[in-house]
């Protein structure tokens, strides 16, 4: 306690993401309905003061009655806020027994309230507190701390349920509660610069310390603002999530999940779909992110009855979701980091809703109003959208959304700027993406960012028979209804280890942009909103080959938020070979989230090209290979042995097959021509019409068959002619290998050219080899060090990097696709000092290296089922499709689709044995 029964062996998590697990038929649950029984004795500490005693939940799941030594308290749902008990009059005397029973159903009406994506978890999940009240107590205070941008002047008006004085030392403040202090200069709060200021409400009876961010936020003009600012929303959706403790998340998560945050470049935060652990908005106000605060309402599971008896929008439903409004403004009104107050989560349309947003109006007028579901957007102050394309985004920016029907809805909707409460879903690999959504929220004042779906993978902590740990997903605990790894869809893993989907937001959104400028030196762009530069500071790195030669400071002027500047190049030495200079903007100081050298922001300039591509393949004799030693073959050999292995220079091939078997003594399987990989969530998403996954196994694309059309020498170059083709359909690829020896090695090269009428874009087009096992040590010059592909890979920079096989492979919940390394001009796969082969592409190949194969990658559930394989398995590609989003919203961009056309590329093998 404070926990969820079903994680501590008491009935089981169950996992659904739309559909209730029970009947629809509110407001009535199943008689199935597993039961909480607390109980806890306690005793008053000696001097017990109080005028009353107030039994406080913060949080139980889903509803509770309360008796105190055997007297009924009372009851109360809403399982992601706050309720209150008076106990004064059944409590025993201090030093005495007390008995607290609390009954909790893991079901109730409230269930039909609560249809959150998210584990099904039940239980008293945050903390009970006992609290003791004075006479003159404060029980509620409201703190209106304003600020004009135009004068830097704040105001401080404290509203107090008892008559109280306010006193904030470092201002001189010392009013009356209820007064209004104006005060000529204060330092602003924003997420940038979270500045509070501290101060004490005193009554006769009690203290409250305050911690004061003065601020304003507004529609006006159609932009969201902050202090007078414009501001852009870098945000996530965050549930509460541990991957033992489930949401009943201790503060050092919470903590975790801010300093994450900061140090990813992220401003904002999207309480989804409740209000959080009220610690988590305190550590907000303290770092600096803008919390969207949202109800605990959803009633998806509506939906698919038609939305026949939502709540939203039953008058019998009404108390219930004005209560459920109430309780969260009364609790969070106080924090500066809230800027906006959502009525809930996707539960369609209705007057109940209006009536949720009247009531907050009413109560906080200071803060816009946030709902997504009801796309007329009549009771609220922002346009809200999830998973829109990109097109739909650029549409709304340029303010050519298709009309509403009513006129007057649709007028006031124009006026409205945009926030996208969801999009690029980080479910899998990717999001891929980001970056054109970002570009759009750059260049339409209009679009103000939003919340990438989501912070963390809820993958709950489980082991295999065999002990090895992974992380379960919904189905793994048998629920006979369930939306599998749906539930893991974050930047995170559940372990709170950042995925590359995170890497590659912090880049997407970094507030300082650093590029070449094109007419010479280096651009640099402020995109903070308030703060200049002064609190950062440059680096710069010339590396050859990924080889540091030179790094220094760079001068870099204080440019002011949302300018630029260019400064010259620093003197650089020649260097002859492919070479880039870094520049890197650090934190000059340390800061709260972050120490002194935290990057925030990178760019890299080409400051001396690749020498040319190597040159023509240089010639080489082909000649037979050492007879058969073991004898004629008989009837019983396979036809591999009838024939003599072919050599062309350090290769051995098979003259059967035209297929590479050794090369400088190193056995290799292959390289052929590979088109699969393991679907990657958003390769299983709908994109546009189809989703890929099935129409690519429908095509057969993970049975191709490779058939041997000839293999002959011509001249001094080995040449196989191939039709790669899977079973059932006249779809193909005539492929042709061209092997020939150059200094040191082979170089193949291999042209394809697609037969039919391909239905889709291919996943991969490249090759794929085996090469023995203890081959495990990977360096590479290219991109890295993290995974990348077409549309993900921002953060991925050039330079030279290591890395054993294990610590290529990113462990998605759901084995999948992962681990490739783009734009690589060379790699060396080896055993160390000793054994390895060296790659080299003309000019780059992408590189994926596994110990197993992208079958068993397909066909595994869980990453603990993969075993590697007698055989490191290596992907060297020409493309792959793009990532995209279509797990959930819009699926790869034209320009990252992979469509089948014709294409020719090499790639250079060079043995190197010990
Ligand atoms: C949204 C919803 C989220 C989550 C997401 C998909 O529609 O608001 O709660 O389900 O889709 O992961």
């Amino acid at each position: 306690m404070p926990s969820h029964w079903q994680l501590h062996g008491h009935g089981a998590p169950a996992y659904t993401n739309v559909a209730y697990p029970f009947p629809v038929d509110p407001p009535h649950v199943p008689s199935d309905n597993p039961t909480g029984e607390y109980r806890l004795r306690f005793r008053l500490p000696a001097g017990w003061d109080a005028e009353r005693t107030v039994l406080r939940f913060e949080g139980v799941d889903s509803w509770c009655r309360v008796w105190l030594n055997g007297a009924e308290l009372g009851h109360a749902g809403g399982s992601r806020l706050p309720v209150e008990f008076d106990a004064t009059a059944v409590l025993a005397a201090p030093g005495e027994d007390n008995l607290l029973a609390v009954r909790v159903p893991q079901w109730s009406a409230g269930s039909y309230l609560e249809d959150q994506d998210m584990w099904w978890l039940s239980g008293i999940f945050r903390e009970v507190r006992l609290l003791a009240r004075p006479a003159g107590a404060i029980d509620d205070w409201f703190v209106h701390a304003g600020y004009d941008h135009r004068t830097g002047a704040g105001s401080l008006r404290v509203e107090a349920a008892v008559p109280a004085r306010v006193t904030v030392p470092e201002l001189g403040v010392d009013v009356a509660a209820g007064e209004t202090a104006r005060l000529p200069a204060v330092e602003p709060w924003s997420a940038e610069s979270p500045r509070l200021y501290d101060g004490q409400l005193a009554s006769a009876g009690e203290r409250v310390a305050l911690r004061i961010g003065f601020r304003a936020v507004a529609v006006a003009d159609g932009l969201l603002t902050v202090n007078g600012r414009r501001v852009l929303l870098r945000g996530a959706n965050r549930h509460e999530f541990h991957p033992d403790r489930g949401r009943a998340v201790d503060e050092a998560t919470m903590l975790a999940d801010v300093l994450l945050m900061k140090r990813h470049n992220l401003n904002a935060v999207r309480a989804s779909h409740y209000p959080p652990h009220p610690r988590f908005l305190e550590l907000c106000d303290e770092y600096g992110l803008y919390v969207v605060d949202e109800c605990d309402l959803e009633t998806h599971g509506f939906e698919p009855v038609g939305w026949r008896g939502n709540p939203a929008d039953d008058p019998r439903w009404q108390d219930a979701l004005v209560d459920r409004m109430r309780r969260m403004v009364e609790r969070d009104k106080n924090r500066p980091s809230v800027i906006l107050w959502s009525l809930g989560n996707e539960s369609g349309v209705g007057r109940n809703l209006a009536a949720m947003a009247g009531w907050a109006r009413r109560r906080d007028p200071s803060r816009p109003l946030h709902y997504e579901g009801d796309r007329s957007s009549p009771d609220v102050d922002v346009y809200s959208r999830m998973y829109p394309t990109h097109a739909e985004v650029d549409a709304i920016g340029r303010g050519q959304e298709p009309p509403l029907d009513d006129p007057a809805l649709d007028a006031r909707r124009r006026a409205m700027p945009l926030i996208l409460c969801e999009y690029a879903h980080a479910m899998g690999n990717g999001p891929g993406g980001l970056w054109e959504y970002q570009e759009l929220f750059e260049r339409h004042p209009r679009c103000q960012g939003g919340f990438v779906w989501e912070w963390i993978d809820h993958g709950l902590r489980a082991h295999t028979a065999d002990g090895r740990e992974h992380f379960a997903y919904g189905g793994d605990f048998g629920e006979p209804l369930h939306d599998g790894n749906f539930v893991a869809d974050g930047l995170l893993f559940p372990d709170r280890t950042p995925s590359p989907g995170l890497d590659e937001l912090k880049k997407v959104v970094e507030p300082v942009r650093i590029t070449a400028d094109p007419a010479g030196g280096i651009r640099i762009a402020n995109l903070h909103d308030f703060r200049d530069l002064s609190h950062l500071a440059f680096s710069w790195t010339l590396e050859a080959e990924g080889a540091e030669v030179a790094a220094g400071a760079l001068e870099v002027p204080s440019v002011a938020p949302g300018e630029q500047a260019t400064v010259p190049l620093p003197p650089l030495p020649p260097t002859e070979v492919e070479s880039w200079l870094t520049v890197q903007a650090l934190l000059a100081t340390d800061h709260p989230w972050a120490p002194a050298g935290h990057e925030i922001a990178w760019g890299q300039l080409p400051i001396t090209p690749a020498p040319g591509n190597p040159g023509a393949p240089e010639p080489h004799r082909v000649i037979p290979g050492p007879p058969n030693r073991e004898g004629s073959p008989t009837a019983a050999q396979s036809a591999a042995v009838v024939h003599s292995p072919l050599t062309v220079g350090a290769g051995v091939f098979d003259p059967a097959t035209g297929r590479l078997l050794r090369i400088g003594g190193i056995e290799v399987e292959g390289p052929r021509l590979d088109l699969w990989r393991a679907p990657t969530d958003n390769d299983h998403g709908l994109h546009g019409e189809e989703a890929l996954e099935p129409l690519w196994r429908r095509v057969g694309l993970h049975r191709l068959q490779h058939r041997v059309d000839r293999v002959a020498l011509e001249g001094d170059v080995l040449v196989a002619r191939s039709r790669v083709a899977p079973a059932a359909t006249d779809l193909g690829m005539a492929t042709t290998y061209r092997w020939s020896a150059v200094p040191g090695g082979l170089r193949l090269e291999v042209r394809v050219v697609p037969e039919g009428d391909w239905p889709c874009p291919l996943p991969r087009l490249g090759l794929r080899m085996g090469v023995p096992a203890g081959l495990r040590r990977v360096e590479w010059f290219g991109r890295g060090p993290g995974e990348a592909y077409a549309d993900t890979g921002r953060a991925a920079r050039v330079g030279r990097f290591t890395a054993s096989v294990e610590a290529l492979q990113t462990p998605y919940l759901r084995p999948q696709e992962n681990g490739n390394r783009r734009d690589v001009r060379w790699a060396r796969i080896g055993d160390g000092p000793g054994t390895a082969i060296r790659l080299e592409g003309e000019p780059t190949f992408d590189l994926t290296v596994r110990p197993w194969t992208s079958e068993h990658l397909d066909q595994a559930r869980h990453p603990t089922d993969l075993r590697p394989d007698d055989r490191v398995w290596v992907n060297l590609d020409h493309a792959q499709q793009g990532i995209g989003s279509a797990s959930c919203g819009p699926g790869v961009l034209p320009t990252y689709r992979l469509d089948p056309v014709p294409a020719t590329f090499a790639i250079r093998l060079l043995p190197h044995s010990a």
